[in-house]
This record gives structure tokens, C-alpha cells and sequence, in this order.
């Protein structure tokens, strides 16, 4: 069938079968359908939508189009956990040492951010030599020596859906809930896992904004790696504010240290211990989440994680001295304190503009090809439920670029709602679904 034939049949809002998906995507593939066919797909898919089928059809072409691990020499249960992405969120960062220390094997991969959200790669990468582009060789050897390591997606991994990625990027077709689901399920299906943990978050800070969608996207996810014999789960989680006091690469890794020391914020560390908990249940280590909370607890307290977390920089080229010497990590030259208006309590902090305050400071990417700056970012000093007085300090912005202040100072100052009251306690964990 014709490009244009497919387009027009997925235009009509009609299914693609297996055999033209395969032609249609090879041929992108080899450079035999130009990128404004593939736009106008695309573009169609995001006002049709595709079905089940179509998705996993979708997503096997994606990963027939590059190589999956094989990690099956390597003992232990594999389990990967994903975070469909937010603000401030170094979750990865502290789960993968914390779960391999509790026995799990945990190969994660992971990509960079894009607008308002951050990426574990982006994070990983402003340790000073940390390496995220191991070979498979590399990264197998780390990981069975101590149970985890984390790497960027290669360029060879699922070459398919780094290019329709790109094309969507530029194109506002992102937000499409089977080509996101493709998309993510593809790289992780790559990957070798026997198990996967998705964290869907849902709120203003997310892709999904409202938990109606969040729950569709985590059901076809969810319905995918179970249809490719990967154990998986997903947990929706509330992304309506900032995960955690840090927003920005450099000052994430410094409250990841801190949080596997054992002073890590509240709501940063329910859903670190939550989605661990999950981990170990899908890796049959503890059936009962309380039980596995507690355990993960425990091993933070003992200190397990956080060696774990430096035999994981030692091992992957970073510098195991920024647990104990945090001015080893990039810190910007220019730091600015922002002071509230108003006097009351803090009633809420928009995600979404907190993290596009970050980015125009220069912490995150406005294009998919846009270069960070990684030590810029926002530390905040209250957050919704404190009490703030005029003057007071709300947080400080650090910045490379004095010019960037203003228009992300007015961003952070649109992000909050100060009141009379307390606003009620949040809830982190919201919905579990698979
Ligand atoms: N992350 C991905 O890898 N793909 C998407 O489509 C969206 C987020």
C-alpha cells in the first residue's frame, strides 16, 4: 500500500494491519518515505488514536528496528522502572542502588528531558565523568558485579523511535497516547527486563495533565510489556507539584545524595519507597509493599543504598568523592534569591511553571536539540503547607545568565498561591494499575 494510502486510511480513522505498518515504518526506516508523510501519519494517529493491536504492532516494529539485550546469563530477576517524566524527579537516580541493594538486578536505561520536565540521563550526566554510554559489554560487567547500572538508550537501541521521536517533537504529536506507549514500551521491551514498574505521573507537571488520561496511558503501557512477556506495573502518581526541594540536573544529585543519607524530602522519598516496594514485589523478593518499604527503609538507614550509589559512580567513571564534597558537582556562579510578596501559607506550587522557570534558567531543553546548562536550576526553601512571611525567602535560582532572571522570576511567582490556610496533605500514590 502507498504512503499516502496509509495515511488516508488512518486519516479516515480505519486501522493499519500488521503488513502495512511494517512496509510503512521500513520504509521510513530506509529513507524511502520522506518526513512530511511521516508527519501527516503521525499527526493523523494523534486525532484517531491507534487500538491495541495497532500499538503492539507499532511497538514491535520499533524494537525489531535495533537489537534487545540479552541479560539472561546474568542471574537475578531484571526490573527496570520508568517514570513518564516531571519535575524535579530524581526518583531513578536513588532507586536503582536502593532496589539492587535489596537483591534486585536493575538494568535501567533512561533518556533525556524535553520543555518543562528533566531526564535521569541529563542528571547522571552532570556528575563530573560519569559515563551513560557504556557498551553493552561494560554495562553487563558492571551489573553483575553490583546488581545495577545506569546508561543512556544507545543509538543502536530501537533506531525506529528515536527518529519518529525527533519528527514529533517538532511536529506537536507528542502527546499521543499509543505513539508515547510505543514509543516508551519499544526501548524498554529492548532492553532484556523480566519485570517493569512504570511511575504514570498525572497533574500539571506531567504529560498527562488529568488522572483520566494518565490511567489510559498506564493501561495501554501496562497491557503492552505484559503482551511481550514483561512483568508489568504501573502506579500513578501526583505530579501537580515539585518532587522534592531541587529542580535542575546538578542540584537533583545533591538531594539524591542527601535522600540516601536519610534526609530526603517526604513526598520525594513516599514515592521512591512506594515504587521500590513495587519493584520487589515484581521481582519476587517481597510480595507485601509494607514489608518492602520497610526493608528499603532499612536500607537506607544502614547506608546499603547509598554505597551502593558509590560503587556505582566509582565503577561507572564518576567521581565518588561528591557524596562527601558536593562543591565537586557543576554549581552555578550566579545565585539568586527570589522573596515572597505576601504573607500566609503556601497553598500551592504549579509544577509545570516551576519547571519552565528551570528551564529558562537553563536546566532544561526547550528542543530536543537545545544544550543545558547543569548546574542551573531552582532550589526551593518552602513548599505547599509551609508558612511564609513578606520577605521571607521562597527559593533561589541559580544561572549562568543574569538576562534569564526576570522572565523566569515572573514564571515563579505565577506558580504559586499563597492563602490564609494550610492547603490539606497531598496524596502521592495514587491508583495502581497491572
Ligand atoms: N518519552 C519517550 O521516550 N517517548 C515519548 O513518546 C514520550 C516520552
Amino acid at each position: 500500500m502507498r504512503a499516502y494510502d496509509i495515511i488516508k486510511k488512518k486519516r479516515n480513522g480505519y486501522s493499519i494491519n500488521r503488513s502495512e505498518f511494517a512496509g510503512f515504518l521500513t520504509g521510513y526506516l530506509r529513507g524511502d518515505i520522506p518526513d512530511y508523510q511521516m508527519s501527516a501519519f503521525l499527526m493523523a494517529v494523534f486525532f484517531k488514536g491507534m487500538t491495541r493491536e495497532e500499538t503492539a504492532d507499532m511497538t514491535e516494529i520499533m524494537i525489531s528496528s535495533g537489537p534487545v539485550i540479552d541479560l539472561s546469563d546474568i542471574p537475578g530477576q531484571k526490573v527496570d522502572k520508568h517514570s513518564t517524566g516531571g519535575v524535579g524527579d530524581k526518583v531513578s537516580l536513588i532507586l536503582a542502588p536502593l532496589a539492587a541493594s535489596a537483591g534486585v538486578v536493575v538494568p535501567m536505561m533512561s533518556g533525556r528531558g524535553l520543555g518543562h520536565t528533566g531526564g535521569t540521563l541529563d542528571k547522571l550526566e552532570s556528575i563530573p565523568g560519569f559515563r551513560t554510554a557504556l557498551n553493552v559489554k561494560e554495562f553487563k560487567k558492571i551489573l553483575s558485579k553490583i546488581n545495577c547500572a545506569m546508561i543512556g538508550y544507545s543509538d543502536e537501541m530501537a533506531p525506529l523511535d528515536r527518529r519518529l521521536y525527533t519528527l514529533r517533537d517538532v511536529t506537536a504529536t507528542v502527546e499521543s497516547i499509543p505513539l508515547i506507549t510505543s514509543s516508551i514500551m519499544s526501548k524498554k521491551m529492548s532492553e532484556g527486563i523480566e519485570g517493569l514498574v512504570l511511575d504514570v505521573k498525572t497533574g500539571s507537571g506531567a504529560f498527562m495533565k488529568d488522572i483520566e488520561d494518565a490511567r489510559i496511558l498506564a493501561k495501554a503501557m501496562v497491557d503492552t510489556g505484559n503482551a511481550f512477556g514483561v512483568k508489568t506495573t504501573a502506579v500513578i502518581t501526583d505530579m501537580n507539584e515539585p518532587l522534592g526541594m531541587a529542580i535542575g540536573n546538578s542540584m537533583e544529585v545533591l538531594e539524591v545524595i542527601e535522600s540516601l543519607k536519610g534526609n530526603g524530602p517526604d513526598d520525594l522519598m513516599e514515592v521512591t519507597l512506594y515504587l521500590g516496594a513495587m519493584m520487589l514485589k515484581t521481582a519476587g523478593i517481597e510480595p507485601e509493599i509494607e514489608e518492602g518499604r520497610k526493608r528499603l527503609a532499612g536500607l537506607i538507614e544502614s547506608g546499603a543504598a547509598l554505597e551502593k550509589f558509590g560503587q556505582m559512580l566509582e565503577l561507572q567513571g564518576g567521581n565518588p568523592k561528591i557524596i562527601e564534597r558536593p562543591t565537586l558537582l557543576p554549581h552555578s556562579c550566579l545565585s539568586i534569591d527570589i522573596f515572597s510578596e505576601e504573607k500566609g501559607y503556601i497553598r500551592h506550587i504549579d509544577a509545570e511553571a516551576v519547571g519552565t522557570a528551570s528551564m529558562i534558567l537553563g536546566a532544561g531543553r526547550e528542543r530536543i536539540d537545545s544544550v543545558i546548562d547543569p548546574a542551573a536550576g531552582i532550589l526551593l526553601k518552602k513548599k505547599a503547607g509551609d508558612f511564609v512571611d513578606k520577605g521571607e525567602k521562597l527559593c533561589s535560582f541559580c544561572t549562568h545568565d543574569e538576562d534569564f532572571v526576570q522572565k523566569a522570576r515572573e514564571k515563579f511567582m505565577g506558580a504559586l498561591r499563597i492563602g490564609e490556610s494550610p492547603p490539606e496533605k497531598r496524596k502521592m500514590i495514587l491508583e495502581v494499575i497491572g
